[in-house]
Protein backbone atom coordinates (compact mmCIF):
# COMPACT_ATOMS: atom_id res chain seq x y z
CA UNK A 1 0.00 0.00 0.00
CA UNK A 2 2.57 2.38 -0.85
CA UNK A 3 2.43 5.90 -0.88
CA UNK A 4 -0.99 6.19 1.16
CA UNK A 5 -3.03 4.98 -1.56
CA UNK A 6 -6.53 4.94 -1.34
CA UNK A 7 -7.08 1.61 -2.64
CA UNK A 8 -5.45 -1.02 -0.38
CA UNK A 9 -4.94 -4.53 -2.25
CA UNK A 10 -5.98 -7.70 -1.10
CA UNK A 11 -4.68 -10.36 -4.07
CA UNK A 12 -4.12 -10.54 -7.65
CA UNK A 13 -6.72 -12.03 -9.86
CA UNK A 14 -5.42 -12.03 -13.45
CA UNK A 15 -2.23 -11.30 -15.14
CA UNK A 16 -2.79 -10.68 -18.79
CA UNK A 17 -0.38 -9.87 -22.04
CA UNK A 18 -1.38 -5.98 -21.00
CA UNK A 19 -1.46 -5.95 -17.19
CA UNK A 20 -2.31 -6.85 -13.61
CA UNK A 21 -5.65 -6.96 -12.58
CA UNK A 22 -5.83 -6.76 -8.46
CA UNK A 23 -8.80 -7.13 -5.77
CA UNK A 24 -8.46 -4.29 -3.64
CA UNK A 25 -10.15 -1.87 -1.00
CA UNK A 26 -11.38 1.81 -1.78
CA UNK A 27 -10.41 2.59 1.75
CA UNK A 28 -12.93 5.82 1.26
CA UNK A 29 -16.20 4.05 0.70
CA UNK A 30 -15.26 1.07 2.09
CA UNK A 31 -15.96 -1.49 -0.73
CA UNK A 32 -13.92 -4.10 -2.47
CA UNK A 33 -12.96 -2.85 -6.48
CA UNK A 34 -11.16 -4.34 -9.11
CA UNK A 35 -7.76 -2.17 -9.93
CA UNK A 36 -6.51 -2.92 -13.74
CA UNK A 37 -3.28 -1.28 -13.77
CA UNK A 38 -0.77 -1.56 -17.01
CA UNK A 39 2.71 -3.30 -17.05
CA UNK A 40 4.23 -0.50 -19.60
CA UNK A 41 3.29 3.09 -18.92
CA UNK A 42 3.84 4.61 -22.10
CA UNK A 43 1.59 6.94 -23.96
CA UNK A 44 -0.09 4.26 -26.04
CA UNK A 45 -0.97 2.21 -22.44
CA UNK A 46 -2.40 5.26 -21.50
CA UNK A 47 -5.09 6.25 -23.88
CA UNK A 48 -5.57 2.34 -24.31
CA UNK A 49 -6.82 2.60 -20.21
CA UNK A 50 -8.57 5.73 -21.27
CA UNK A 51 -10.47 4.24 -23.91
CA UNK A 52 -11.31 1.20 -21.93
CA UNK A 53 -12.87 3.74 -19.09
CA UNK A 54 -14.72 5.50 -21.48
CA UNK A 55 -16.53 2.93 -23.40
CA UNK A 56 -17.32 1.50 -20.09
CA UNK A 57 -18.36 4.87 -19.01
CA UNK A 58 -20.95 5.62 -21.93
CA UNK A 59 -22.25 1.98 -22.41
CA UNK A 60 -23.37 1.39 -18.66
CA UNK A 61 -25.24 -1.77 -18.74
CA UNK A 62 -26.06 -4.28 -15.44
CA UNK A 63 -24.09 -6.81 -17.97
CA UNK A 64 -21.09 -5.05 -18.33
CA UNK A 65 -18.31 -4.32 -15.77
CA UNK A 66 -18.80 -0.70 -13.78
CA UNK A 67 -16.01 1.60 -14.00
CA UNK A 68 -15.39 3.95 -11.56
CA UNK A 69 -12.33 5.88 -11.55
CA UNK A 70 -8.97 5.73 -13.55
CA UNK A 71 -6.55 6.76 -10.85
CA UNK A 72 -2.49 6.96 -10.68
CA UNK A 73 -1.05 4.60 -8.52
CA UNK A 74 2.47 4.20 -7.63
CA UNK A 75 2.75 1.93 -10.29
CA UNK A 76 0.99 3.52 -13.24
CA UNK A 77 -2.54 4.22 -14.60
CA UNK A 78 -5.02 2.05 -12.42
CA UNK A 79 -8.52 1.38 -13.67
CA UNK A 80 -11.02 1.11 -11.22
CA UNK A 81 -14.08 -1.46 -11.31
CA UNK A 82 -16.66 -3.10 -9.56
CA UNK A 83 -15.20 -5.59 -8.32
CA UNK A 84 -17.04 -9.14 -9.92
CA UNK A 85 -17.31 -12.80 -7.57
CA UNK A 86 -17.02 -15.08 -9.87
CA UNK A 87 -14.11 -17.14 -12.45
CA UNK A 88 -13.94 -15.91 -16.23
CA UNK A 89 -15.96 -18.49 -18.38
CA UNK A 90 -12.74 -20.02 -19.84
CA UNK A 91 -11.58 -20.71 -16.06
CA UNK A 92 -15.33 -22.29 -15.66
CA UNK A 93 -15.18 -24.64 -18.56
CA UNK A 94 -11.77 -25.93 -18.60
CA UNK A 95 -12.20 -26.50 -15.27
CA UNK A 96 -15.69 -28.55 -14.67
CA UNK A 97 -16.66 -29.00 -18.54
CA UNK A 98 -19.13 -27.68 -21.10
CA UNK A 99 -22.06 -25.51 -19.10
CA UNK A 100 -25.69 -27.34 -20.08
CA UNK A 101 -27.53 -25.75 -23.11
CA UNK A 102 -29.68 -23.74 -20.50
CA UNK A 103 -26.87 -22.45 -18.97
CA UNK A 104 -25.48 -21.36 -22.60
CA UNK A 105 -28.74 -20.02 -23.96
CA UNK A 106 -28.73 -17.50 -20.79
CA UNK A 107 -25.23 -16.52 -21.11
CA UNK A 108 -25.54 -16.19 -25.11
CA UNK A 109 -28.77 -13.85 -24.55
CA UNK A 110 -27.67 -12.19 -21.55
CA UNK A 111 -24.06 -11.03 -23.35
CA UNK A 112 -26.54 -9.93 -26.60
CA UNK A 113 -28.14 -7.83 -24.74
CA UNK A 114 -24.65 -5.79 -23.07
CA UNK A 115 -24.02 -6.05 -26.84
CA UNK A 116 -26.52 -4.54 -27.75
CA UNK A 117 -26.72 -1.99 -25.36
CA UNK A 118 -22.87 -1.00 -26.65
CA UNK A 119 -23.60 -1.18 -30.04
CA UNK A 120 -26.92 1.53 -29.60
CA UNK A 121 -23.38 3.58 -28.01
CA UNK A 122 -21.81 3.29 -31.09
CA UNK A 123 -19.06 1.07 -29.29
CA UNK A 124 -17.70 -2.19 -30.61
CA UNK A 125 -16.13 -4.52 -27.85
CA UNK A 126 -13.88 -6.77 -30.91
CA UNK A 127 -12.35 -8.96 -28.04
CA UNK A 128 -15.44 -11.13 -26.70
CA UNK A 129 -14.18 -14.26 -25.86
CA UNK A 130 -13.88 -16.56 -22.71
CA UNK A 131 -11.63 -14.91 -20.61
CA UNK A 132 -13.59 -11.36 -21.10
CA UNK A 133 -16.89 -12.92 -19.83
CA UNK A 134 -17.02 -13.77 -16.10
CA UNK A 135 -19.77 -15.91 -14.66
CA UNK A 136 -20.67 -14.82 -10.89
CA UNK A 137 -22.03 -17.29 -8.37
CA UNK A 138 -25.20 -17.04 -9.49
CA UNK A 139 -24.63 -17.60 -12.97
CA UNK A 140 -25.08 -14.26 -14.34
CA UNK A 141 -22.49 -13.05 -16.64
CA UNK A 142 -20.69 -9.76 -16.95
CA UNK A 143 -18.73 -8.67 -19.82
CA UNK A 144 -14.92 -7.49 -19.14
CA UNK A 145 -11.93 -6.32 -21.08
CA UNK A 146 -13.42 -3.35 -23.26
CA UNK A 147 -9.71 -2.40 -23.95
CA UNK A 148 -9.93 -2.01 -27.37
CA UNK A 149 -13.09 -1.62 -27.96
CA UNK A 150 -13.30 1.35 -30.69
CA UNK A 151 -16.45 4.15 -31.58
CA UNK A 152 -17.92 2.87 -34.99
CA UNK A 153 -15.96 5.17 -37.58
CA UNK A 154 -13.10 4.87 -35.80
CA UNK A 155 -10.63 3.00 -37.66
CA UNK A 156 -7.44 3.53 -36.52
CA UNK A 157 -5.84 -0.01 -34.85
CA UNK A 158 -7.79 -2.38 -36.56
CA UNK A 159 -4.95 -5.00 -37.07
CA UNK A 160 -2.89 -4.26 -33.92
CA UNK A 161 -5.80 -3.91 -31.46
CA UNK A 162 -6.77 -7.45 -32.73
CA UNK A 163 -3.28 -8.61 -32.23
CA UNK A 164 -3.70 -8.36 -28.57
CA UNK A 165 -5.79 -11.44 -27.87
CA UNK A 166 -6.12 -14.88 -29.29
CA UNK A 167 -7.23 -15.32 -32.62
CA UNK A 168 -9.14 -18.52 -32.09
CA UNK A 169 -12.57 -15.85 -31.64
CA UNK A 170 -11.71 -13.68 -34.25
CA UNK A 171 -14.50 -13.04 -37.10
CA UNK A 172 -12.83 -13.81 -40.80
CA UNK A 173 -13.18 -9.86 -41.41
CA UNK A 174 -11.22 -8.99 -38.27
CA UNK A 175 -8.23 -11.01 -39.09
CA UNK A 176 -8.23 -10.05 -42.69
CA UNK A 177 -7.96 -6.52 -41.23
CA UNK A 178 -10.79 -5.45 -42.44
CA UNK A 179 -12.72 -2.66 -40.08
CA UNK A 180 -14.88 -4.36 -37.10
CA UNK A 181 -18.61 -3.82 -37.30
CA UNK A 182 -21.41 -5.39 -35.01
CA UNK A 183 -21.92 -8.20 -37.01
CA UNK A 184 -18.28 -9.34 -35.80
CA UNK A 185 -19.15 -8.55 -32.06
CA UNK A 186 -21.95 -11.03 -32.64
CA UNK A 187 -19.45 -13.30 -34.56
CA UNK A 188 -17.43 -13.41 -31.40
CA UNK A 189 -20.00 -14.03 -29.08
CA UNK A 190 -21.28 -16.92 -30.91
CA UNK A 191 -18.32 -18.43 -31.50
CA UNK A 192 -17.83 -17.98 -27.38
CA UNK A 193 -20.96 -19.83 -26.57
CA UNK A 194 -20.01 -22.71 -29.10
CA UNK A 195 -16.95 -23.32 -26.77
CA UNK A 196 -19.05 -22.97 -23.68
CA UNK A 197 -21.14 -25.53 -25.43
CA UNK A 198 -18.02 -27.84 -26.57
CA UNK A 199 -15.18 -26.54 -24.58
CA UNK A 200 -13.81 -25.90 -27.54
CA UNK A 201 -13.23 -22.95 -30.10
CA UNK A 202 -15.38 -23.59 -33.17
CA UNK A 203 -12.85 -24.02 -35.47
CA UNK A 204 -10.50 -25.64 -33.16
CA UNK A 205 -7.12 -25.22 -31.61
CA UNK A 206 -3.86 -24.52 -33.86
CA UNK A 207 -0.37 -25.00 -33.44
CA UNK A 208 0.70 -21.40 -33.33
CA UNK A 209 -1.46 -18.11 -32.86
CA UNK A 210 -0.35 -17.13 -36.58
CA UNK A 211 -1.60 -20.18 -37.82
CA UNK A 212 -5.21 -19.32 -35.99
CA UNK A 213 -5.25 -15.82 -37.73
CA UNK A 214 -4.36 -17.74 -41.30
CA UNK A 215 -7.48 -20.16 -40.37
CA UNK A 216 -9.50 -17.23 -39.57
CA UNK A 217 -8.65 -14.84 -42.33
CA UNK A 218 -9.36 -17.94 -45.00
CA UNK A 219 -12.54 -18.18 -43.56
CA UNK A 220 -12.13 -21.83 -42.58
CA UNK A 221 -15.16 -23.58 -41.86
CA UNK A 222 -16.00 -24.07 -38.28
CA UNK A 223 -15.21 -27.44 -37.27
CA UNK A 224 -15.50 -28.42 -33.23
CA UNK A 225 -19.45 -27.01 -33.34
CA UNK A 226 -21.24 -28.60 -30.64
N1 LIG B 1 -13.83 -6.30 -12.51
C1 LIG B 1 -13.27 -7.50 -12.30
N2 LIG B 1 -13.62 -8.25 -11.24
C2 LIG B 1 -13.04 -9.45 -11.03
N3 LIG B 1 -12.09 -10.01 -11.82
C3 LIG B 1 -11.69 -9.30 -12.90
C4 LIG B 1 -12.26 -8.03 -13.20
N4 LIG B 1 -11.67 -7.56 -14.33
C5 LIG B 1 -10.80 -8.50 -14.71
N5 LIG B 1 -10.79 -9.56 -13.87
C6 LIG B 1 -9.93 -10.76 -13.98
O1 LIG B 1 -8.69 -10.41 -14.57
C7 LIG B 1 -8.52 -11.07 -15.84
C8 LIG B 1 -7.88 -10.12 -16.86
O2 LIG B 1 -8.70 -8.97 -17.01
P1 LIG B 1 -8.93 -8.29 -18.43
O3 LIG B 1 -9.68 -7.02 -18.23
O4 LIG B 1 -9.52 -9.30 -19.36
O5 LIG B 1 -7.43 -7.91 -18.83
P2 LIG B 1 -6.50 -8.29 -20.09
O6 LIG B 1 -6.53 -7.08 -20.96
O7 LIG B 1 -5.16 -8.53 -19.49
O8 LIG B 1 -7.08 -9.51 -20.77
C9 LIG B 1 -9.91 -11.55 -16.24
O9 LIG B 1 -9.88 -12.69 -17.04
C10 LIG B 1 -10.55 -11.81 -14.88
O10 LIG B 1 -10.13 -13.08 -14.38
MG1 LIG C 1 -8.99 -10.11 -21.19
Amino acid sequence: NAGGSRYRRVKQLGAGGFGTVWQAVDTQLNRTVALKIAHAPDRDTAERMQREARALAVVSHPNCVKVYDLAEEPDGLALVMEYLEGRPLAELVDGQGPLDDVAAGRLWATMAGALAAAHDKGVLHRDIKPSNIVLDPSGLAHLIDFGIARSQGDSKMTATGMMIGTPDFVAPEQAMGSAASPASDAWQLAATISYALSGQPPRGTRETPMAALMAAARAEPVSRLP
